[in-house]
């Protein structure tokens, strides 16, 4: 029988561990790169730059002086994941970003969204099944608890979808579930993410939405730079103390750490599925977020109120004691870190990776 050569295999100091990053050219999988080479690990990143940019890469390799072994493929195409596990045996363990993440468009294209997401999926399963690699963190979301219906949210509480794209995170979390409860070699962290934003402290990389972003922070940034008039800010007649909805914001740096973190913990011996939140546990209104944008950056944002937008959660925070308590693992940076961060990385690429 063939060896499981994940966390079974002895470590010696100087192992240096190969992971395959999918997705790994996009806003959380660039930064996650960054520091999977700050802490010695050999990173293979396989991305078809469908809603990502090379550049992303070349930037990260300029940070760090290391090499990214790149390859410009389709995670759904079986084949080209076959051989590039078969190129490189050393893999032991992936982190699965690649995928789809709007809402709108999910609601507008749902079978591209169960095609693309849960497709690369399960090719991924298959070729890993195939060259017997069982570690895999996956890039979960706080869209698969639903509608909160009480805050702080913690990782046993039931999830729920509420438009196509949070249906395939909930999807594929069950799937991962269903193969680590079949086979008890196989080990996946689920990791449900609130709301990323910042960017890395260089400026160099960080988040690039093509088109008008939908997310508060990129829309706040281009307001910022004057790439934007003003933003709307949806709904002022929520309840909470200042009548704008209420979210988790979490520097991409650290969330990035987390998946290092959740690393550790899958190497550390056979642990079946976990589930963590990554989230600081802090709940900022759009409000606090305009403020702190402002205090940080001395740069103004002019705003007006808008209707709620449809969907939306009045708040959403995470619980992060089971992070803390079983991985060791805190969101330190502040939202006007996460403000001043983000505003950096866009006033230096105002075209965001385009020349
Ligand atoms: N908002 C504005 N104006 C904007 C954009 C957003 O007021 O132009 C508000 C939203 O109404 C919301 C808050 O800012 O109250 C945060 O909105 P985002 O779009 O930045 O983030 P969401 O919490 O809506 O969505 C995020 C992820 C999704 C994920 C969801 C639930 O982007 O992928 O969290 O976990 F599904």
């Amino acid at each position: 029988m063939q060896q499981n050569k994940n966390n079974n295999t002895p470590k010696t100091q100087n192992s240096i561990r190969t992971v395959l990053v999918t997705g790994g050219a996009g806003y959380i999988g660039s930064h996650t790169v960054l520091e999977l080479l700050n802490a010695n690990y050999n990173v293979i990143v396989v991305d078809n730059l469908s809603n990502s940019s090379k550049e992303s890469i070349n930037r990260v390799e300029q940070i760090t002086d290391k090499k990214i072994t790149f390859y410009n493929e389709n995670v759904a195409n079986q084949n080209a994941l076959d051989n590039i596990f078969a190129s490189h045996p050393q893999i032991d363990n992936v982190i699965h970003f690649a995928g789809y993440k709007a809402v709108g468009e999910s609601v507008a294209k749902p079978f591209m969204y169960y095609q693309n997401n849960i497709g690369t999926t399960l090719s991924l399963i298959a070729s890993m099944k195939k060259h017997n690699v069982k570690n895999i963190v996956f890039s979960s979301s706080a869209t698969v608890y639903g509608l909160p219906t009480a805050c702080p949210l913690t990782e046993d509480m039931s999830t729920s979808a509420l438009n196509p794209y949070g249906n395939t995170k909930k999807i594929i979390e069950e799937i991962f579930i269903d193969e680590a409860t079949a086979d008890s070699t196989f080990n996946v962290a689920l990791l449900r993410y609130f709301n990323p934003v910042g960017a890395h402290h260089s400026g160099l990389i960080g988040e690039d939405p093509r088109g008008i972003p939908n997310n508060l922070m990129p829309f706040v940034t281009k307001v910022a730079v004057g790439k934007l008039e003003r933003l709307n800010v949806f709904g002022n007649d929520y309840d909470t103390p200042d009548g704008t909805a209420i979210r988790d914001y979490i520097h991409v740096v650290d969330l990035a750490l987390g998946h290092l973190s959740a690393l550790e913990k899958l190497y550390s011996g056979n642990c079946g599925v976990v589930t963590y939140n990554i989230g600081t546990g802090k709940g900022s209104s759009v409000m606090d977020v305009i403020n702190a944008f402002i205090k940080a950056t001395g740069v103004d944002v002019p705003y007006i109120f808008a209707p709620r937008r449809a969907g939306d959660a009045p708040v959403c925070y995470a619980s992060v004691q089971k992070a803390k308590k079983e991985l060791n693992y805190t969101a330190a940076r502040t939202l006007q870190q996460m403000c001043l961060d983000h505003y950096i990385w866009q006033k230096n690429n105002p075209n965001g990776y385009e020349e």
